[in-house]
């Protein structure tokens, strides 16, 4: 018993050496309760889970009763739905980080609020057409290796922009998707139906760009909306 639980340290241990130190050094920018035991059991989690102030203030835009996240990763924004609205549905399709989630969750006290789903999102989802307020859409973009220069290329990526907005549209109108801080402004603009309200958001953490988000319907700033003609086709 003793030998299997030094064992399992061990290979903490060891997945954590592989963790480029920047993310480790950052630790406690994605979770401020870091040290209280939170839980980020593979390689790729540390470099998806969106900072917590960035999390923290996406999730007060979308303050409402339901909202489905349907890329949960280890949690970072889940959590924070869970303190600016009165349920969450994190959806998840690897089960260890699904895990984490729940894990993290626990940590903010906050996982009576979620509901944690293992599955295709994009199977799931379908079955909260209309019962719930927002939809939070931030699949994986590839990790940090997209930024290799010029606007992110959509084009080679499994997840199309358009596909995703469609997607997230079918759910509700109130959406919010994460996009990499490279995506192509008019590539945002071409991506939403025409005539929808949208806003694009640069989200900064010590005065530098860490990612994009794209509102639509109520969760757009009416009176600050873009459109394609007033953004200037620059990356932040
Ligand atoms: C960018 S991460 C999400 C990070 C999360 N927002 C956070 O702040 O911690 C994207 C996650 O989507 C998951 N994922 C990818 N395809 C999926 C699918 N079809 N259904 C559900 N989850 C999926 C990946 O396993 C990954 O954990």
């Amino acid at each position: 018993m003793r030998r299997k639980r030094r064992e399992r340290k061990k290979k903490k241990k060891i997945r954590q050496e592989e963790i480029h130190p920047k993310y480790i050094a950052q630790r406690f920018r994605l979770f401020s309760k870091y040290d209280q035991g939170i839980s980020l059991s593979d390689h790729e989690s540390w470099y998806s889970v969106l900072p917590e102030k960035i999390a923290s203030h996406v999730a007060s835009r979308c303050s409402c009763d339901v909202i489905v996240d349907a890329f949960a990763g280890a949690g970072g924004s889940c959590i924070q739905f869970a303190t600016t609205c009165k349920y969450v549905i994190a959806i998840e399709n690897v089960n260890s980080r699904l895990m984490d989630a729940k894990h993290n969750a626990e940590i903010y006290n906050v996982a009576h609020k979620i509901d944690f789903i293992l599955g295709d999102a994009f199977q799931i989802v379908r079955s909260f057409t209309g019962k719930v307020d927002a939809i939070f859409v931030a699949p994986p973009w590839g990790g940090p290796n997209y930024e290799n220069g010029g606007f992110f290329d959509f084009g080679r990526f499994q997840y199309q922009l358009g596909d995703l907005v469609d997607f997230a549209l079918q759910v509700t109108p109130n959406v919010a998707i994460s996009l990499p801080r490279t995506s192509s402004p008019r590539e945002i603009a071409s991506a939403v139906p025409q005539g929808q309200t949208f806003q694009v958001e640069y989200n900064y953490l010590n005065a530098k760009c860490k990612t994009i988000t794209v509102y639509l319907g109520n969760l757009a700033h009416h009176g600050e909306n873009a459109s394609a003609d007033a953004l200037s086709n620059t990356a932040c």
